[in-house]
């Protein structure tokens, strides 16, 4: 092994696909996946590729400075993908400060484990995933650029650009070697049925009511997983250090239009119909962003990156990812499991 890799929540969604990517691609490099393991981390998103010789699982708290720091020295790690957060916007309305905690905090012990052990060193990177909420909402025509100015309207977001901003500081500062991603919303394979599409597809299911926040009018760009992975594959190869980089899917569409798409696309495999009668609006999340829309021309224009699939293809394999690994679902959704919106409104 000539390079040891810290990927950071490898255990939850994205990170998942991350890992398995890197581990199956890179077999000169040492993954190591650090991960508290919250509700919405899974081992079984890795089952595939936990036997691998060059990866290894460690239980931790990324906010954990005396572990985070023995990491860095028992494996010589040059290389930091940092996914670990806590990820969903209705539960950072409900708990903001655990928001602070992970994706504030974890993260500048990160980076002060990496100042420490990195020094002037040249062949290291810090790369951090970011999201395109950062930018707050914009309206129709206009897209995020990397240049666009940081508006966050949710703890979540806040806290996201509150990382974000720490990591260009250490850049500034220290000469920290970084890169940052801000990406719009990705779907696919084991997602945690809290987010829109895994809800509904859980829903559809199990014919349970579908809640629509509001009007369902909001607009996000979506992005299937391994379009993102693909992203983060040559970014952290042949990014430039110091530079942002905005991820997109070109693909934004309204939530009701998306939940409409979903019911015809699940009714179809399903050989039901009439799924779309489950739809119910339900009240608004507070200070809900009206659209996320984002301009990718830099990645794909400096680095040739495409999304590979539009909303519909993605959508096509993903529900069959959950129909196949229904299991998964069971799994995941037993035991502790509600989502905001159940705990909210449908206790019935
Ligand atoms: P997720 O919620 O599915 O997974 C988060 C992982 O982090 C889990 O495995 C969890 O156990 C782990 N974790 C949480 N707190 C931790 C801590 N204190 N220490 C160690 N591990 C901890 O999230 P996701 O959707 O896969 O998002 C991953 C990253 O990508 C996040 O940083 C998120 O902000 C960013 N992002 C997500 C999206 C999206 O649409 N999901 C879009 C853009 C950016
Ligand atoms: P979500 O998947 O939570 O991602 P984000 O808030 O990070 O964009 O939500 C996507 C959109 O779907 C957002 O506009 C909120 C809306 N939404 C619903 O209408 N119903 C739901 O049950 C959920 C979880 C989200």
């Amino acid at each position: 092994m000539n390079k040891a890799i810290l990927i950071t929540g490898g255990a939850g969604f994205i990170g998942s696909h991350v890992i398995r990517k890197f581990v199956l691609s890179y077999p000169d490099y040492q993954i190591i996946n650090l991960d508290k393991l919250t509700y919405a981390g899974n081992l079984e998103n890795l089952n595939d590729v936990e036997h691998q010789d060059n990866y290894q699982f460690i239980k931790g708290d990324i906010e954990d400075s005396k572990l985070v720091d023995n990491l860095f020295v028992e494996y010589s790690i040059k290389g930091v993908i940092h996914l670990a957060a806590e990820s969903h916007v209705d539960r950072s309305i409900s708990d903001p400060l655990s928001f602070i905690q992970t994706n504030v905090l974890g993260t500048v012990n990160l980076l002060n484990a990496a100042v420490q052990n990195w020094h002037a060193q040249t062949d290291c990177l810090f790369y951090h995933i970011s999201t395109d909420e950062v930018y707050g909402s914009i309206t129709a025509p206009d897209l995020f650029t990397e240049s666009t100015t940081y508006d966050p309207n949710s703890p979540y977001s806040a806290s996201k650009a509150s990382s974000d901003h720490f990591v260009r500081a250490y850049y500034n500062t220290y000469k920290l070697p970084v890169l940052i991603s801000n990406c719009s919303n990705n779907y696919g394979p084991c997602q945690f049925p809290e987010k829109l599409i895994p809800v509904c597809i859980n829903n559809i299911i199990n014919k349970k009511p579908l809640p629509v926040y509001g009007k369902g009018e909001n607009v996000r760009d979506w992005l299937y997983v391994e379009d993102h992975v693909a992203a983060i594959d040559l970014l952290f190869h042949q990014g430039k250090v110091g530079e942002t980089y905005n991820i997109g899917g070109d693909n934004q569409f309204k939530n009701i239009d998306l939940v409409n798409l979903l019911c015809q696309i699940m009714d179809q495999k399903l050989d039901r119909s009439g799924s779309e009668h489950l739809i119910e609006f339900v009240t608004d999340r507070p200070g809900h962003d009206l659209r996320y829309a984002i301009d990718s021309s830099k990645i794909q224009d400096e680095l040739g990156w495409r999304p590979s699939l539009d909303l519909k293809e993605g959508l096509d394999k993903t529900v069959d990812w959950y129909l196949e690994n229904e299991d998964w679902l069971e799994h995941v959704t037993s035991g502790q499991y509600q989502t905001y919106y159940q705990e909210q409104y449908f206790n019935r």
